[in-house]
């Protein structure tokens, strides 16, 4: 059945975009695709905006008459610091700001585990602990969580961070073993993220049923997130051909994996 008019979907042309470009047509009579980059043809139920989240102007477009966002866009690995100023902290404030303005109810967040990378993997997190960013990028993610918290306080604006672990189509290294999304549990996700009733202000990971787990996911349950897909059936493939790395390295030590290893991206040269 659909539930909604129209949802916004921004870095639809992106890994993540594309995935759900498909998976959220179902839920609603217009699916509003926006990107920096071509988006090629509009479907029947499809609206095209291109549009840079660094300028108010046209975030404030593409969220008139919209029903909800999923926010997608923006630079989704580590980066120099004008960029991740410009597509992550003014990107998500426009895009916070705007659904004020439009009186848009609910944003679900491509928000990202490294926003609290630094933690150890022996420590059990849940959704509740302090950030603890572990690049400029982690940094981004926790100042948009931040800002979802705001303008639930104090403008009613629900929103659904998403930690997002590794979403791709298969596990790649070890690390991923622990921190893998399908693609069909990601649709699953977010979905329950905009379908769910009164989420206020939520946090969850976003991660598949993996026999390996960094993170106490319960937060995710209580939105209706009941994972599909395990990364185990990729174990065997991943321990033959990936070299185990080395269990005294920070980035096997933290969450974050070789993110904490990443130095200040401004020091590289272009
Ligand atoms: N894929 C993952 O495993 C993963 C993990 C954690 C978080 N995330 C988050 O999920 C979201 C999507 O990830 P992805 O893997 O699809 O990334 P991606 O890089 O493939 O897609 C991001 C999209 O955002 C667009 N974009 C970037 N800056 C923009 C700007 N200033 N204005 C307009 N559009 C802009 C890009 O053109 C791109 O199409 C990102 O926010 C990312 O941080 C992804």
């Amino acid at each position: 059945m659909t539930q909604f008019n129209r949802i916004l979907l921004t870095g639809a042309g992106g890994g993540l975009g594309k995935i759900l470009r498909q998976g959220l047509a179902p839920l609603c009579k217009t699916l509003r695709l926006s990107d920096r980059v071509d988006l090629g043809e509009a479907a029947l139920n499809e609206e095209i905006v291109i549009a840079d989240l660094d300028d108010m102007d046209a975030v404030m477009e593409m969220t008139k008459d919209v029903d909800a966002v999923a926010h997608f866009g923006g630079k989704s690995v580590e980066g120099k610091y004008k960029e991740i100023l410009h597509s992550n902290i003014m990107g998500g404030y426009h895009v916070y700001e705007a659904c004020r303005l439009n009186g848009v109810p609910r944003i679900v967040y491509a928000s990202s585990n490294h926003a609290i990378g630094y933690y150890p993997r022996t420590q059990r997190i849940d959704d509740s602990v302090p950030h603890r960013p572990d690049t400029l990028y982690g940094v981004s993610k926790a100042f948009v969580e931040d800002l979802a918290s705001l303008y639930y306080d104090k403008h009613g604006i629900e929103t659904v961070s998403l930690r997002i672990g590794s979403s791709f189509p298969e596990p790649r290294d070890h690390r991923m073993l622990a921190t893998w999304l399908s693609y069909d549990d990601l649709i699953q996700l977010v979905t329950c993220s905009l379908k769910a009733h009164h989420v206020g202000n939520h946090v969850v990971y976003g991660v598949s049923d993996n026999n390996e787990q960094f993170w106490d996911n319960a937060s995710a349950r209580l939105i209706g997130y009941v994972p599909k897909d395990s990364s185990e059936s990729y174990r065997e493939k991943i321990e033959k051909n990936v070299e185990r790395p080395d269990r005294t390295d920070p980035s096997v030590i933290c969450c974050g994996g070789m993110y904490v290893n990443y130095p200040h991206w401004d020091d590289k040269e272009d």
